[in-house]
């Protein structure tokens, strides 16, 4: 714009869906408006690698339909399930202040929803401006049912940075040629790694690194880590970016041509374009990083960095570390800071009210079949076990031990596998309830 070349600026990833404008946002006239989304989960066959599979997504979309909002706003979203998997919703990034219910992790703030059943999201987003997204959370149905959730600052408040010319989103996320909820299943079953996944993948495609992957679609860099468990190393070939914002706070910008975003992460950058459009293209790739001793998933997500004037001409590639370069993953980390602008200051609790023992562990086969979970968490040396009520509404109750099954209406989920970790971690171990 101005003086420089007119550059259009476009990303071309083997992908789908974007939103060039916001007009749920144009819309919204003033801070603290009700913003309401329908959400119905339900089956839908999709194909990527050349393997069609059956599986759960909201509104028949993968990724699932976008979520935007204002600082400020309320947000309904009314969730029907037509699927036969129980599920629940969760805003990735959201602070519930004092809307606990609408969390989403299945057993913890509410019952799984149901074949059939509703249940009706309500949060106010409080002193929070950037991106985040929202993901099933309960078992694995997460590797297919996410979202972005786009939240802009109020209106008449801009950025503490310059307004770029255009925003993009990219989830990146994991395929699975295989069904992921039979990959945790059999997981869980033997106490080994679960199977990885096949590919990662840009907005819901792996791109063209991948043997079977094509579909060419437009963009506009809102950078999402939908996968599962895998931290990734993001880079773009030739091109330099500014980190503005993670986990929708906003952060000291600082230039890089490599980012490090671990799953469960966003991050904001402003992408700066050559002053003279090229005729190149740039691979933008997405790939582990990764030091621990089971398997993963050792393969590379693309999409590409297109310029108006680059149709069929080089396309270049970014060098990314070693799979496990701890040193680039530590220098990248240190580098998040805190904005603590005037405006956006940081408050720290100086104190700490209570200071928690957490203690985790996980084994092998062969273990017997009752002595299940192979892995688990305790916390103050209460064993956490899925419970019959959800844990919010066992709180609300004081953590009664002997709080009586079925309060919320779940179906008992333990079985006798659970009952029996019962009776061997007696000792120094507390169980908080059955
Ligand atoms: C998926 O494909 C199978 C086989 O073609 C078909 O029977 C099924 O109805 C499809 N499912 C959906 C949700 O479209
Ligand atoms: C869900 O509703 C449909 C349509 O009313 C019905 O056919 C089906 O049996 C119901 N399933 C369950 C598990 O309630
Ligand atoms: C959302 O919660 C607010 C505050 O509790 C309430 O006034 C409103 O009616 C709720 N909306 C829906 C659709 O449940
Ligand atoms: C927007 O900001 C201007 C200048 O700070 C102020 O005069 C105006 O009242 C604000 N408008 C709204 C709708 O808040
Ligand atoms: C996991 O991988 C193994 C080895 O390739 C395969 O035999 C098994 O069927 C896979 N499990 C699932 C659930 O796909
Ligand atoms: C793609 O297919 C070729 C030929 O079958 C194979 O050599 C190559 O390893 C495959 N690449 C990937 C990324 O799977
Ligand atoms: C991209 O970077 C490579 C390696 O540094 C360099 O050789 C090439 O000229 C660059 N291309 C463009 C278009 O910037
Ligand atoms: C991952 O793949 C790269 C090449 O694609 C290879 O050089 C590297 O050794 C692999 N690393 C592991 C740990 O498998
Ligand atoms: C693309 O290819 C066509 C035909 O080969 C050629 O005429 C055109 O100049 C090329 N465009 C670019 C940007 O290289
Ligand atoms: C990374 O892996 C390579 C090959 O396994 C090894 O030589 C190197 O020491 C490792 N580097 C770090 C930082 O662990
Ligand atoms: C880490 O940062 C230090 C200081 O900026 C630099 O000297 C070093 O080369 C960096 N290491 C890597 C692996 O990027
Ligand atoms: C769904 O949850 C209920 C209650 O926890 C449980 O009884 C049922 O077996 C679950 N269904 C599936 C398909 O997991």
């Amino acid at each position: 714009m101005g003086a420089s070349p007119e550059i259009l600026l476009t990303i071309l990833l083997f992908a789908m869906s974007c939103v060039w404008a916001f007009p749920e946002v144009a819309s919204a006239k003033h801070a603290g408006i009700t913003r309401h989304y329908k959400f119905n989960i339900k089956l839908k066959n999709v194909t990527r690698l050349c393997h069609t599979k059956s599986m759960v997504t909201v509104n028949g979309r993968f990724p699932g339909p976008r979520i935007v909002a204002r600082e400020g706003d309320r947000v309904v979203v009314k969730v029907v399930s037509h699927v036969p998997n129980n599920i629940s919703i969760h805003w990735h990034g959201i602070r519930q202040l004092q809307s606990g219910w609408a969390d989403g992790p299945s057993y913890i703030t509410q019952c799984p929803i149901q074949t059939n059943q509703t249940y009706v999201y309500n949060f106010t987003i409080t002193g929070q401006r950037g991106t985040l997204f929202w993901h099933a959370h309960i078992s694995w149905l997460r590797a297919s049912v996410y979202g972005s959730l786009i939240v802009f600052p109020k209106h008449n408040v801009s950025y503490p940075f310059a307004k770029p010319h255009k925003e993009v989103t990219i989830m990146l996320g994991e395929w699975f040629n295989a069904d992921s909820e039979a990959v945790i299943r059999q997981a869980l079953q033997t106490g080994g790694g679960p199977n990885v996944s096949d590919a990662y993948t840009f907005n819901g495609f792996p791109g063209p690194l991948y043997n079977c992957s094509a579909n060419r679609k437009t963009y506009l860099l809102r950078l999402i880590n939908a996968a599962l468990n895998d931290e990734l190393f993001f880079s773009i070939a030739n091109h330099t970016f500014t980190v503005v914002e993670v986990d929708a706070t906003y952060v000291k910008p600082f230039e890089t041509s490599l980012l490090v975003i671990t799953p469960g992460q966003t991050t904001n950058i402003l992408l700066k374009t050559k002053p003279i459009a090229p005729n190149a293209s740039f691979y933008m790739l997405a790939r582990p990083y990764f030091t621990g001793q089971g398997t993963f998933d050792n393969t590379t997500g693309a999409g590409i960095l297109e310029y108006e004037t680059s149709s069929n001409s080089t396309t270049f590639t970014p060098t990314l570390p070693p799979i496990n370069a701890t040193n680039v993953v530590a220098n990248f980390t240190r580098k998040l800071r805190s904005l603590a602008s005037s405006q956006f200051p940081v408050n720290v609790p100086q104190t700490a009210d209570k200071k928690y023992f957490l203690h985790s562990w996980s084994r092998k086969q062969p273990v017997p079949e009752k002595i299940r979970p192979v892995k688990g968490l305790m916390v103050q040396n209460f064993q956490l076990l899925l419970t019959t009520s959800p844990w919010l509404s066992l709180h609300q109750h004081s953590f009664n031990p002997i709080f009586s099954k079925n309060q919320m209406g779940c179906t008992p989920l333990i079985s006798q596998a659970f009952l029996s970790i019962h009776s061997i971690t007696q000792g120094p171990h507390r169980t908080i309830l059955l």
